[in-house]
């Protein structure tokens, strides 16, 4: 340390002795060129002058400039303006750290704390809270509910180590929320259901992914026990009719208003229902 500032210490000599030196050049040679101003004057050719005119403007220009520009107290402690330090000092602190969050939200804190989302601080969703530590019922704080959100970690990017949980988000369960399936604090992988998954793998897979996700299967296929042992004597049924769809996608159904609905007596032209959209990965846009 103290080496090197030495030697810093003695280039630096040597630089100012140059400069010296120049600065010296300098003002001999506008002297003589004051005192002969005359001579020179006469002597340079008219484009030069001209060209003087804009040069001199340029300059004039710059040290006023610089003047107005440069803030009065730029250079006091080197090359920074010394007042830069109070102003960032001043400035109102916006985030506290999760370690606050508690001595209220223990019962968030005690879950994410045992979870995959451990390493992710409540800020990074939350926001900046000091104002909500000073005022909590005043100024509650966001929270990302939006499908949006999520995938700025999670969307699948080449670059993002394997391992990272990756989803695609426009294949991934799409429309719903993600907090619908998974919980922000304690962000475990839903299960899909062991049983028929067992011998029906890729359709279990595929429907785990789709609109269909929370329909078991046996709501579509009335299955017996006898099944899991013999499955090709004991078959399971399988949708007829389009009126069994229309159980919940009906207009006039009376299931949950959150089904998409549409006029069985106009739509699809009366067709079969999976004609078109595959009961297990069903599509509607
Ligand atoms: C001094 C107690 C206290 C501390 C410390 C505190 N909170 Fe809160 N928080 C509350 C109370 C009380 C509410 C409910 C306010 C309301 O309902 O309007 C709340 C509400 C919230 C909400 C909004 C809940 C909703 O329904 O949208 C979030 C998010 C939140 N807190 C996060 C945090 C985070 C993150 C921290 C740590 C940085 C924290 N809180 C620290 C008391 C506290
Ligand atoms: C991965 C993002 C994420 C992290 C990290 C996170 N939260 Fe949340 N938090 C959410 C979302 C999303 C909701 C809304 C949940 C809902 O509406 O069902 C929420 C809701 C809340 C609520 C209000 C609803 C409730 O469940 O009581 C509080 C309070 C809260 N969070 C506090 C915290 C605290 C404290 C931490 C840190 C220990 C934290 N959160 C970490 C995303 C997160
Ligand atoms: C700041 C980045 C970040 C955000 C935002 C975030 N996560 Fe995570 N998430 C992580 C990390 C880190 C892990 C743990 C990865 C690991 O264990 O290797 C994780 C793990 C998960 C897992 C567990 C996957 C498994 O391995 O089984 C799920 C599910 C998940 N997050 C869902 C969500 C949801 C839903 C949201 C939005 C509310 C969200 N995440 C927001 C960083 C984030
Ligand atoms: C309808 C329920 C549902 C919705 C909505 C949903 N997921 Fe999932 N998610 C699941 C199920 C089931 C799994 C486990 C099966 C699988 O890996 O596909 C899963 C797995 C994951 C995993 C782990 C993937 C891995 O390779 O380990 C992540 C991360 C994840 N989801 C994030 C999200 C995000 C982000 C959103 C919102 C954009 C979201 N999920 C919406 C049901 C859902
Ligand atoms: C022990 C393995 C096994 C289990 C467990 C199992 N299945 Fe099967 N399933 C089969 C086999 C094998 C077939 C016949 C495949 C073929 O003939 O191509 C079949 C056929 C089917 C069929 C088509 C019937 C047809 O007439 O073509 C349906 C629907 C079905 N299973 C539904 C289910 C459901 C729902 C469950 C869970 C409640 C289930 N299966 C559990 C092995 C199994
Ligand atoms: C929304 C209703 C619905 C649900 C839920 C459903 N299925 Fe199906 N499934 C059908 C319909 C309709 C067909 C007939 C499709 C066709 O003939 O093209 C079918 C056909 C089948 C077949 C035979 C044809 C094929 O695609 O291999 C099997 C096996 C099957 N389903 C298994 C399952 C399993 C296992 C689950 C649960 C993971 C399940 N299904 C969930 C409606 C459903
Ligand atoms: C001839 C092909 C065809 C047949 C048959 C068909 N659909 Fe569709 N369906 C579509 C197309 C294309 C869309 C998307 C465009 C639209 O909304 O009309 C759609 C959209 C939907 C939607 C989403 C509606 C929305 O508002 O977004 C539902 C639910 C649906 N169909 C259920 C059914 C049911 C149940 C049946 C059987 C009774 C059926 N479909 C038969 C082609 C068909
Ligand atoms: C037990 C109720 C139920 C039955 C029976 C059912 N569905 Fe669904 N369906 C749902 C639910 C729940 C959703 C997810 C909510 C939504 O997106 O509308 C859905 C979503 C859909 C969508 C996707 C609409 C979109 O958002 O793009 C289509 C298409 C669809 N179903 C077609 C069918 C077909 C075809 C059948 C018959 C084989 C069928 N459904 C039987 C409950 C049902």
């Amino acid at each position: 340390m103290h080496e090197s500032k030495k030697k810093w210490d003695k280039i630096w000599d040597k630089i100012k002795v140059y400069f010296d030196r120049i600065l010296i050049f300098s003002v001999k040679s506008i002297t003589l060129l004051v005192t002969h101003s005359k001579v020179v004057w006469k002597k340079m050719p008219d484009q030069i002058k001209r060209l003087l005119v804009p040069i001199v403007m340029i300059i004039a220009a710059f040290v006023i400039a610089r003047k107005l520009l440069v803030p009065s107290d730029f250079g006091q402690n080197g090359h920074y303006r010394a007042s830069a330090v109070d102003e960032i000092i001043s400035r109102e602190i916006q985030y506290v750290g999760h370690k606050v969050c508690e001595d209220c939200h223990d019962d968030i804190t005690g879950m994410i704390g045992n979870s995959y989302h451990r390493n992710v601080m409540c800020e990074v969703c939350h926001g900046p809270a000091a104002q909500h530590i000073d005022d909590p019922g005043g100024k509650s704080l966001p929270a990302p509910r939006e499908r949006g959100y999520c995938p700025l970690c999670h969307e699948y990017l080449p670059p993002r180590p394997t391992g990272f949980p990756q989803i695609v988000s426009e294949s991934h369960n799409p429309i719903k929320a993600c907090i619908s399936c998974h919980d922000p604090h304690d962000p475990k992988t839903p299960e899909i259901p062991k049983e028929c998954e067992a011998c029906h793998a890729e359709i279990a897979r595929t429907k785990a992914l789709s609109h269909h996700v929370d329909l078991a299967c046996t709501v579509c296929h009335e299955t017996s026990e006898a099944h899991k042992s013999q499955p090709r004597q004991n078959r399971p049924n399988i949708p007829k009719t389009r009126e069994f769809c229309g159980m919940c996608h009906d207009k006039n159904s009376t299931e949950s208003q959150d089904i998409l609905k549409i006029d069985m007596d106009t739509h699809g032209e009366r067709y079969i229902c999976w004609q078109c959209h595959y009961p297990h990965l069903p599509e509607g846009k």
